[in-house]
C-alpha cells in the first residue's frame, strides 16, 4: 500500500504495508514501524535541504496559537468543562471508530513530515535527522494505540472507563513524538484531551493538533491550552474533572503538580541519570561509538541519555578505549541545525545553573578528557566534553545535567559497576557492552532502569519493539510504558463487566 501523495513530493514516498481502515488492524502486536527517511537517497537531501531553508522563516503553527491562548485561570476552568461536555460522545463512539480516526492521524502526520522538522528545528534546534525519528516514532504511535483501542474492548470480565479529560504536559526536547505519543494515547483511551505544550516547543503542538483536527478528532474533544506557567496551569491541573495528567519533564515538575492536587492521577515519565557499563570482554570501539553518540544526541538533552560510563577492570585501564572515546566525540560537528553537516546542535538556552556547573567546574580528582568550550557568542553551541574520574557518591556521579557531557567512572568488578550504576535515584536507561554472556545474566537480574540495552546505544526508544518508561524516580505514578502493550490500560479506570445484564 503506497500512502497518500504528500504534500512536500521530493521525498519518494515510503513504500509498506500499513491499515488503512481500522478494520484491517490485528492487535497491537501485528504492528509495523513506520521507516525513517533515508538519506543515502540523493531526491531523500535535496528533500531535506528544502526544509532547512526554510527553518529561519518558520511561522508554522503561529495561527493556531493565536486562537488558543489561555490567559487567565477562569478562562481555563471554563476549558477543561468544555473538554468534560465534550468527551461522553467521543468514548461512546465505538472503538473502531476511534481506531480510524488515529489511522487518518497517521496520515495526517505523515503528510506533515517536513512541517514537523521544520518547526522542531526552528522552535528548539533539533537537527533534521532527529526530528525525522521523531515524525516517525509520532506516526507509530497513533497507529500502535489504534490498534490498543480495539483491543482495551477484548479484555474479558472488564469494561475499560476512561477518564473525562486527561491533560497532556510535554517536554520541549522531544517536541513532536512526546506530545503526540500522549494525546494519541488518551483520545484513543476515550479520554478527551487538553494539552498543554512546553513553552519552547509551542508551534510544534500546534501543527500536530491541526493534523489530529484534520484527521477527525473533534475541535472539542482535543484542545490546545496555550497557558503560562503558573496559576493558569495549575487551574487546568486541579480541576476536578481532569482524571489524568500525562507528564513527561522533571521530577521536581511531577513534584509540583503532586503538591497542588494530592490526588491527583498522575503518569510521568521524569528524569533520568543514565550510565553505559563496558567490561573487559567488550568490543571496544563499538562501545565508544555507542557511548558518544548516546551521550551527545541532540546535544545530551535526552532522558534517555548516556551521562556516565563506569568501565570494569582491564577496560578501565585501557588507553586505546579512552582514545577511541575521544576521537568520537572531538569528530562530531557541532552547529546549528539549517547547516546539514551539524551533528551535535544547541542547547535550549545558554547554560547556567546546573548545566554551567557541568560543563565548567570540575568535582575532586576529576580532570577533562574533553573539555567543553563555548562555540559562539549566542551561549547555546557547546563542543562536548568529558570528564574522567568522576568518584562514587558526588555530583556527577548522582546529577542529572541534561546537556552535552559525559563522566567515566571505574569499578574492579562488574559487581561494583553495577551497584555504581544503581546507586543514582533515577532508573531510566541503562546499557551494558559485554561479549560474555555470564555478564549479560549477572546484570540482567540486578540492574534498576526501565529500559535495558545491550551492546549498542541507550537512546532512541522504538515503539512496540522498545516501550518506553522508567523505574524509582523516573516514573512517578503507575509505571506502564509508553508505546507497550498496556500502557491504555492505566489511562482509565476498569469496572466488572456484567454481562448477563
Ligand atoms: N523515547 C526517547 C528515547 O528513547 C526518550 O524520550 O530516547
Amino acid at each position: 500500500v503506497v500512502p497518500a501523495p504528500r504534500r512536500d513530493q521530493a521525498r519518494p514516498a515510503a513504500v509498506q504495508a500499513r491499515p488503512a481502515a481500522a478494520s484491517e488492524l490485528g492487535d497491537a502486536g501485528d504492528f509495523r514501524n513506520e521507516p525513517d527517511t533515508d538519506p543515502a537517497l540523493a531526491p531523500n537531501r535535496a528533500w531535506g535541504r528544502s526544509i532547512l531553508a526554510r527553518v529561519p522563516r518558520s511561522t508554522l503553527g503561529n495561527d493556531t496559537l493565536a486562537a488558543c491562548a489561555v490567559t487567565s485561570a477562569d478562562q481555563a476552568v471554563a476549558l477543561v468543562t468544555r473538554v468534560r461536555e465534550a468527551a461522553p460522545a467521543w468514548a461512546a463512539r465505538p472503538a473502531n471508530e476511534r481506531a480510524s480516526v488515529l489511522l487518518a492521524a497517521a496520515d495526517q502526520l505523515s503528510a506533515r513530515r517536513a512541517d514537523l522538522i521544520e518547526v522542531a528545528a526552528s522552535e528548539t534546534g533539533k537537527m533534521i535527522a532527529e526530528g525525522d525519528v521523531e515524525v516517525s516514532e509520532a506516526i507509530d504511535f497513533a497507529r500502535y494505540y489504534a490498534a490498543s483501542a480495539l483491543d482495551l474492548e477484548r479484555v474479558d470480565g472488564a469494561q475499560f472507563v476512561p477518564s473525562r479529560v486527561t491533560v497532556v504536559v510535554p517536554p520541549w526536547n522531544f517536541p513532536v513524538a512526546i506530545p503526540a505519543g500522549g494525546v494519541l494515547a488518551a483520545l484513543a483511551s476515550g479520554s478527551g484531551v487538553i494539552i498543554k505544550p512546553a513553552p519552547q516547543a509551542r508551534r510544534c503542538a500546534a501543527v500536530i493538533v491541526e493534523a489530529l483536527w484534520a484527521a477527525g478528532v473533534p475541535r472539542e474533544v482535543l484542545v490546545l491550552a496555550d497557558a503560562p506557567e503558573g496559576d493558569v496551569a495549575r487551574a487546568i491541573i486541579e480541576h476536578p474533572a481532569v482524571g489524568r495528567v500525562i507528564l513527561t519533564g522533571s521530577y521536581d515538575t511531577a513534584s509540583l503538580f503532586r503538591s497542588w492536587r494530592s490526588d491527583l492521577p498522575l503518569l510521568a515519565e521524569t528524569s533520568g541519570k543514565n550510565s553505559i557499563i563496558v567490561t573487559p570482554s567488550a568490543d571496544l570501539d563499538l562501545a565508544a561509538a555507542d557511548i558518544a553518540r548516546s551521550a551527545f544526541g541532540h546535544a545530551g538533552q535526552k532522558c534517555s541519555a548516556a551521562s556516565l560510563v563506569i568501565l570494569v577492570g582491564e577496560a578501565a585501564r585501557s588507553e586505546r578505549f579512552r582514545r577511541q572515546l575521544v576521537d568520537a566525540t572531538t569528530s562530531m560537528r557541532v552547529g546549528w541545525p539549517d547547516d546539514p553537516t551539524s551533528q551535535v546542535g544547541p542547547v535550549i538556552e545558554p547554560p547556567t545553573g546546573k548545566l554551567l556547573r557541568g560543563l565548567t567546574k570540575l568535582g575532586p580528582g576529576e580532570s577533562w578528557l574533553v573539555q567543553p568550550h563555548s562555540l559562539d557568542e549566542s551561549g547555546r553551541l557547546w563542543s562536548p566534553g568529558i570528564r574522567d574520574g568522576v568518584r562514587p557518591g558526588s555530583d556527577f556521579h548522582l546529577t542529572e545535567f541534561f546537556g552535552p557531557i559525559l563522566g567515566i567512572m571505574t569499578a574492579a568488578t562488574l559487581t561494583e559497576a553495577i551497584a555504581l550504576q544503581n546507586a543514582v535515584e533515577y532508573g531510566l536507561t541503562a546499557g551494558l557492552h559485554t561479549l560474555d554472556p555470564a555478564d549479560v545474566r549477572v546484570w540482567l537480574e540486578s540492574v534498576q532502569a526501565g529500559n535495558l540495552y545491550l551492546n549498542r546505544g541507550i537512546t532512541g526508544a522504538i515503539v512496540r519493539r522498545q516501550p518506553f518508561g522508567g523505574w524509582k524516580k523516573s516514573a512517578v505514578g503507575a509505571g506502564t510504558k509508553a508505546g507497550g502493550p498496556s500502557y491504555l490500560y492505566g489511562l482509565g479506570t476498569w469496572a466488572r463487566a456484567d454481562r448477563d445484564r
